[in-house]
């Protein structure tokens, strides 16, 4: 039976417009009892204007210039947190002791410490809660996922991965307000580590298991950037890129490189790993394909005796692949957008007594903590353990 879910969104930015675009779209191309209804959105007084025209084109009720009048309000059943990252502290804090759902955008926190307070928050008050890595999503990472799980990689030895951008190379780039948050560490908490590499962090530890050392070095090539919002010139005190070893409880080895300075570079989101039996490979500016290297049977551990050894490049859009049932005929690709739908489909199937959904809050506490020890090496100069949980 129909059941009505009503948003209250936090934020009218990038994401607002993702999750909008998602909660609208699920239910025409998933079917779940769950329909989501958009009630109210937050932005804030000095992004009014913004604020208006969004609630306009998406066909928000009502909207908001203080985000805890909409948790607070009694006719919202869930709370999705889109603003940046130094607010999903306060925002999940009092969403989960309003008893609502809550959806949260990545990265979890500023840091583990708040990270550890909104995850008791939210299984204290025990409501559904989710934190969008949505590239887990993506169906050619899903089927990666498959893949491995499937053994056909055999044992893992490398995971490497890349997350580059090249937005910010000018020095003319200012820090602060609608976007450029990400350059200030007050608001961001930390630069490409948990903006970008939180996202590599969750799907390696998703495809290859946790990390459980790493060692890193992190650069802030422009030290001062004028403040869009302050108009004053301000030291930079995020990491413009950062890399870093990784050692995983299975015994593999990983590379991860981040920055916003590879010219050229938009959104080199890439992921290989190299196994005893196989290999895959993926670039997010190339979404709808998955490279996948076969060299041994994983029933027998023999080598596959053909002439066809080489990397295939798998065309994800067949019914057969994760999510493609649901979208258009074999062929057809997806996009970016449908990474979110997809994630909320999953959501909403949690809430149906569908598989638990995951990542919630206390999964992606983990990738917070990986952050935090990538950061800790980084300024301390040494190897880093993540503790266990
Ligand atoms: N899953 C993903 O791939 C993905 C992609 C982009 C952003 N994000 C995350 O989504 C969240 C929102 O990012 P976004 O790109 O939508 O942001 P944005 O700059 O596009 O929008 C920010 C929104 O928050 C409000 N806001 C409140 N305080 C602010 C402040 N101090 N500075 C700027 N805006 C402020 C603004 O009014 C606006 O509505 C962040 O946590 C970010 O890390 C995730």
């Amino acid at each position: 039976m129909a059941k009505e879910l009503r948003i209250g969104m936090l934020g009218c930015g990038f994401m607002g417009r993702a999750h909008s675009n998602a909660w609208l779209q699920v239910n025409h191309f998933f079917e779940r009892e769950h329909k989501p209804v958009l009630k109210a959105v937050y932005g804030r007084e000095q992004d009014r204007a913004q604020l208006e025209k969004f609630a306009k084109m998406w066909g928000y009720e009502s909207i908001e210039t203080d985000w805890r009048k909409v948790v607070e309000r009694d006719d919202i059943d869930l709370i999705d947190v889109c603003v940046p990252n130094h607010m999903h502290h306060d925002c999940v804090i009092a969403a989960a002791e309003a008893g609502k759902i809550v959806v949260c955008e990545k990265p979890l926190a500023m840091n583990a410490k708040e990270g550890e307070a909104m995850v008791a928050a939210v299984e204290k008050a025990g409501v559904p809660n989710m934190v969008c890595f949505n590239y887990r999503r993506v169906p050619a990472i899903s089927l990666a996922k498959q893949i491995i799980d499937e053994g056909r990689i055999g044992r893992p030895f490398h995971y490497r991965a890349t997350y580059n951008q090249d937005y910010t190379i000018s020095a003319k780039v200012p820090q602060g307000g609608l976007a450029l948050w990400r350059l200030d560490a007050k608001v961001a908490g930390s630069g490409v580590t948990g903006d970008l590499l939180s996202h590599s962090i969750d799907t390696a530890e998703w495809l290859n298991g946790p990390i459980v050392r790493v060692v890193a070095h992190t650069e802030t090539f422009i030290k001062e950037r004028v403040h869009a919002e302050t108009g004053k010139t301000e030291k930079v005190e995020i990491d413009d890129a950062c890399m870093f070893l990784a050692i995983f409880a299975n015994g593999s080895i990983g590379t991860f490189e981040s920055t916003r300075y590879a010219r050229g570079r938009k959104n080199y989101n890439t992921f290989e790993v190299n196994g005893e039996l196989g290999a895959v490979f993926f670039d997010l500016e190339d979404p709808h394909i998955l490279q996948f290297f076969r060299y041994a049977d994983p029933k027998t551990g023999q080598k596959i005796e053909d002439h066809l050894t080489g990397w295939q490049r798998i065309h994800v859009t067949a019914f057969e692949h994760p999510y493609m049932k649901n979208w258009w005929v074999p062929g057809c690709t997806i996009g970016y957008e449908h990474t979110f739908i997809n994630m909320f489909a999953d959501f909403l199937a949690s809430l149906e007594g569908g598989p638990k959904f995951q990542p919630d809050m206390r999964c992606a506490l983990r990738t917070q903590r990986v952050c935090d020890a990538v950061l800790q090496s980084a300024r301390e100069k040494r190897w880093v353990d993540i503790p266990p949980e």
